[in-house]
């Protein structure tokens, strides 16, 4: 089922995958035997809320356009297109947003190497965003405590209870997404993820819950974890856990 306002999805792929070391872009990695790109968008796709999608690649990657073009052909009257990124996130999500149709009302933004982010989570977060909040991110609570140091000593210890871990797709009114962005050099790497952007800009950022399956793959260890997750699945019901 189509969302009521027109939702445009920017999933960025652009990263170069440093800490997964596989010397390869990370959305080419293979998980399960599937790319983990091929995996985020069929996860868009699944979810029904995208009247647009737009994928923003490594300048040049033939593997990823290829993947993007077989989900073009699977999307139905979702259009799939492929847009080159740039050298920080931040960046690459603004050539994302810079490629979405003006029509899209709300913009879920959303981290390729969440490859296994299960499709109730988009709706969750469009959903949120069509009640009416300008800026929703889907959260976990922080399972570890959580020191701030300078150098080698602690400093402080937050109260855990008030700390959330943040992931995507975080979703936004588009045109208010569009003018934080505005708001900063995109070479910055500071902003580490879209809503800190709106919330330098006084926005309100509403919550909604995350799910454990959205975690990043960003290690090798991620990546064994990700495999095992696909392999409980593949094994069916009858496995415990
Ligand atoms: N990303 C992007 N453009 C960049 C950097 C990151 O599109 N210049 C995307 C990545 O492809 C990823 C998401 O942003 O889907 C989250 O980034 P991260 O996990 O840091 O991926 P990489 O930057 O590829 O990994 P690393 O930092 O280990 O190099
Ligand atoms: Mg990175």
């Amino acid at each position: 089922m189509k969302h009521a306002l027109p939702v445009g999805v920017v999933v960025v792929a652009a990263g170069s995958g440093q800490r997964l070391g596989q010397g390869i872009p990370k959305a080419r990695v293979l998980c399960g035997g599937r790319t983990l790109l091929e995996r985020s968008l069929d996860a868009v796709l699944a979810s029904g809320v995208a009247a647009s999608i737009v994928v923003v690649l490594p300048e040049g990657d033939d593997v990823l356009s290829a993947v993007v073009s077989r989900a073009a052909g699977r999307a139905g009257n979702t259009t799939v297109v492929p847009v080159t990124g740039g050298a920080t996130r931040t960046a690459s999500v603004r050539a994302g947003l810079d490629a979405l149709p003006p029509s899209a009302a709300v913009v879920l933004v959303h981290d390729a190497a969440r490859a296994l982010t299960p499709p109730e989570v988009f709706r969750r977060v469009a959903a949120a965003v069509a009640a009416g909040a300008p800026a929703v991110i889907p959260v976990l609570p922080v399972v570890d405590t959580v020191k701030v140091v300078d150098g080698d000593v602690v400093t402080a210890t937050p109260d855990r209870g008030a700390l959330r871990a943040v992931q995507t797709p975080q979703g936004f009114d588009a045109p208010a997404l569009r003018l934080a962005h505005e708001g900063i050099h995109p070479a910055d790497p500071s902003a580490t993820d879209d809503a800190m952007l709106m919330e330098a800009r006084g926005a309100t950022v509403r919550v909604v819950d995350g799910d454990a399956l959205s975690f990043k793959v960003t290690t090798p260890l991620d990546l064994v974890i990700a495999e095992a997750v696909l392999a409980r699945e593949a094994a069916g019901p009858s496995v415990a856990g």
